[in-house]
C-alpha cells in the first residue's frame, strides 16, 4: 500500500472510535488507524489541505487492505465513511434591571456599584468571579459630562471567560428608550484590566438630564423621559458561552 506513513508529528487532535479505531488530524490530513495492528484497515489521508481546524463535517475515505495472504493481486476496496462531528454550546443570559433612585441627587458620588452574581449561580462553571456593574454619575471627559457605566469580573482565580453586553436605559413603561450593544465578544480576564469593559461615554448628562443642561439638540428633538421620577432605571444584557462538548460518530 501506498498511502501509509503516519506524520511523525503530534496530531493536533484524535479521536478514538469503537476502542480500536483512532481517528488523528493534522494540519492537512486526516488518519484512521486501527490500534489493533492486525493489518487491516490502516491508513488514508482524508481530508483536503485546506480543510479548517474547526470541527464540522468531515468526509472520511478508509482505504482497506487486501488480504496479502490469499495472492495479492485484488483491487482494494474503498469504504466510504463519514464521521460527523458537534461542537455543541449554548448561551447563557444574565439580565440585570438596576433602579437608581433619586438619581439627580447622587450626581455628585463617585462609583455606585450593583450586588455581586457570581458566575456559579448563572452555570458558567468553567470560571469562577463574581459579575458586577459599576456606575460613575458624573465622569468629565473633554469638559463635557457623562454617566459611565461597566461591567467588571472580580475575585476570579481561574480561566477568561468570553462574553458581550449592552447596557440600557429603561423609560416608565419599562421599554428600552437607549441602549449601547457591544456586537463583538470581549475576554474577561482574571486580572485588570480586561476584567472590566463597558463606556466611559455610557450617556451625556446633556441627553440624560436635559432640563439641567439643555443642548441645542434637545430643543429641536422631542425629550425622551429618560428619568422616571428621578429614578435611573438600567438594564445589563449579558452573554456567556455554556461549557463547550464536542461530540463525534462514525457513520457507515
Ligand atoms: C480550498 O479552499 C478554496 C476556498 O475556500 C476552495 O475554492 C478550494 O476548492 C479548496 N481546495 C481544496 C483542495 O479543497
Ligand atoms: C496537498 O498538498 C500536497 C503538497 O503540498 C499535494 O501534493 C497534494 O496533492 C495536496 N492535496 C490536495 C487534496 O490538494
Ligand atoms: C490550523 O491551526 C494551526 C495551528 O493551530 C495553524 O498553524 C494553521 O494555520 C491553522 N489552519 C487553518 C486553516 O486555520
Ligand atoms: C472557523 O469558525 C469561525 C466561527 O464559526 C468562522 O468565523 C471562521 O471563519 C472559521 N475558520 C475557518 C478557517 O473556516
Ligand atoms: C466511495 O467514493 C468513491 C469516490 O467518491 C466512489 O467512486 C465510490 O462509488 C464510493 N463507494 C461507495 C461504496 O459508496
Ligand atoms: C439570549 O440572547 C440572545 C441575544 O440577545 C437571544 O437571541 C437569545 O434568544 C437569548 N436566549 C435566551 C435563552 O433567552
Ligand atoms: C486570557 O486572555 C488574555 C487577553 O486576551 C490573554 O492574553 C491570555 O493569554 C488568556 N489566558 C488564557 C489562559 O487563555
Amino acid at each position: 500500500m501506498s498511502l501509509t506513513g503516519t506524520p511523525s508529528t503530534t496530531p493536533q487532535f484524535s479521536f478514538l472510535l469503537r476502542s480500536t479505531l483512532i481517528y488523528s488530524c493534522w494540519i492537512t490530513a486526516c488518519v484512521l488507524a486501527d490500534t489493533t495492528g492486525n493489518g487491516n484497515a490502516i491508513i488514508a489521508p482524508v481530508l483536503p489541505n485546506n480543510t479548517s481546524n474547526n470541527s464540522s463535517t468531515g468526509q472520511a475515505s478508509v482505504l482497506a487492505n487486501g488480504n496479502a495472504d490469499n495472492g495479492g493481486g485484488k483491487a482494494p476496496a474503498i469504504l466510504n465513511k463519514t464521521f460527523e462531528v458537534h461542537t455543541a454550546s449554548q448561551l447563557i443570559n444574565l439580565t440585570i434591571n438596576w433602579k437608581i433612585d433619586n438619581f439627580i441627587f447622587l450626581l455628585d458620588q463617585a462609583e455606585l456599584r450593583s450586588p455581586l452574581v457570581s458566575s456559579e449561580s448563572i452555570g458558567i462553571t468553567e470560571a469562577d468571579g463574581d459579575w458586577q456593574l459599576i456606575l460613575n454619575p458624573t465622569k468629565t471627559i473633554a469638559g463635557k459630562d457623562y454617566v459611565s457605566l461597566n461591567v467588571e469580573r472580580s475575585g476570579a482565580t481561574f480561566g477568561n471567560v468570553t462574553g458581550r453586553f449592552g447596557f440600557y436605559i429603561l423609560d416608565k413603561k419599562g421599554g428600552e428608550a437607549y441602549s449601547l450593544f457591544d456586537e463583538i465578544t470581549n475576554v474577561f480576564t482574571v486580572d485588570p484590566p480586561e476584567n472590566f469593559w463597558g463606556w466611559e461615554k455610557f450617556i451625556a448628562h446633556s441627553v440624560l438630564l436635559p432640563s439641567l443642561k439643555p443642548s441645542l439638540t434637545a430643543l429641536t428633538t422631542p425629550r425622551k423621559n429618560l428619568l422616571v421620577n428621578g429614578a435611573l432605571h438600567i438594564r445589563a444584557r449579558l452573554e456567556f458561552l455554556s461549557p463547550v462538548l464536542v461530540t463525534g460518530a462514525l457513520k457507515e
